[in-house]
């Protein structure tokens, strides 16, 4: 079985959630306590002992890179004024070099057609995907969970989670079919199903391992929903000739794409801080008691 080395990060959307300030920040560089959202999921890859990052970036994301990159000049500040453990956290989070690889998706075509542009830098090679929008918080990382099944299974596997049924047509619904080691058969796919389309309210978290068989279909695939190439439509074809799986992941999913979602990670992690915590429960629970008194 071959290892998984390489992961993916789609990093080319707009964005246009968090206007104006992704106007000159990217959405992923925007900050979730004191670490940019793509840091969390580059760390969750990291765990999972990924060895080589692939950023498929967008023009005005080159802020993305220099972020990845040595700096040196800071480094060296750092160390000049006695700031050890700022520098050691900063060395311990930067990836060696040329561990690192960025191309663009030139046209915003979708998820799909991000993955083909990548192609290249992937080679024949099964790889992970993560999506940046997803920021995930558990005592073990989802990928990380997802390799470890993948040692009994093999194949392609999707994470997955329960979300509300009214919110289906949000995400890629996948079916939960019966138990292989620690996942599940998958039984269907579909990309935002329209109401009654499907029955189940398991949606794709943004975590997959796919084999390199997915670009030459993506490379066939038709555009489609929202004129735009899907990864799942092309992952429904993959599943006619390879096995895929379900890791039914338990712990929290942020869709930090969201407003919504973006401020709760916040939260979430600040608590969830040693250093933190203390600082912001009394206040947070003031606030909280104002507004529902307020309402
Ligand atoms: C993408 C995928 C979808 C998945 C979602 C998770 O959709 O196409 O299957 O459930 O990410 O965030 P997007 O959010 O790009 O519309």
């Amino acid at each position: 079985m071959r290892k998984i080395r390489k992961a993916v990060f789609p990093v080319g959307g707009l964005g246009t959630r968090f206007l104006p300030a992704t106007k000159t920040v990217p959405k992923e560089m925007l900050t979730i306590v004191d670490k940019p959202v793509i840091q969390y999921v580059v760390d969750e890859a990291s765990e999972a002992g990924i060895e080589h990052l692939i950023f498929v970036t967008g023009r005005n994301k080159s802020v993305i890179e220099d972020y990845f990159d040595a700096q040196i000049e800071l480094y060296s500040t750092l160390e000049t004024r006695g700031k050890k453990k700022d520098l050691h956290h900063l060395q311990r989070i930067q990836p060696g070099p040329g561990t690192t690889s960025f191309t663009r998706q030139q046209e915003p075509l979708g998820l799909g057609h991000a993955v083909w542009c990548a192609r290249e830098l992937v080679g024949n090679e099964p790889f992970a995907l993560l999506l940046p929008d997803m920021v995930m918080q558990a005592s073990k990382g989802c990928l990380s969970e997802m390799i470890e099944l993948y040692h009994e299974t093999g194949g392609n596997i999707i994470a997955m989670q329960e979300c509300d049924p009214q919110e289906v047509h949000k995400y890629g619904i996948v079916g939960k079919g019966h138990v292989v080691a620690n996942g599940f058969k998958i039984t269907e796919m579909v990309e935002k199903p329209e109401k009654g389309q499907t029955t189940s309210n398991f949606y794709i978290n943004g975590r997959y391992i796919l084999q390199p068989e997915i670009f030459r279909i993506i490379e066939n695939q038709k555009y489609c929903l929202g004129n735009e190439i899907q990864l799942t439509d092309s992952m429904l074809d993959l599943a006619r000739s390879e096995p895929f799986y379900g890791f039914h992941f338990k712990g929290k999913t942020f869709d930090c794409g969201s407003k919504r979602g973006f401020i709760e990670a916040n939260v979430a992690f600040a608590l969830s801080r040693d250093d933190i915590r203390d600082q912001i429960t009394a206040p947070l629970a003031a606030l909280l008691k104002e507004t529902t008194t307020r309402n």
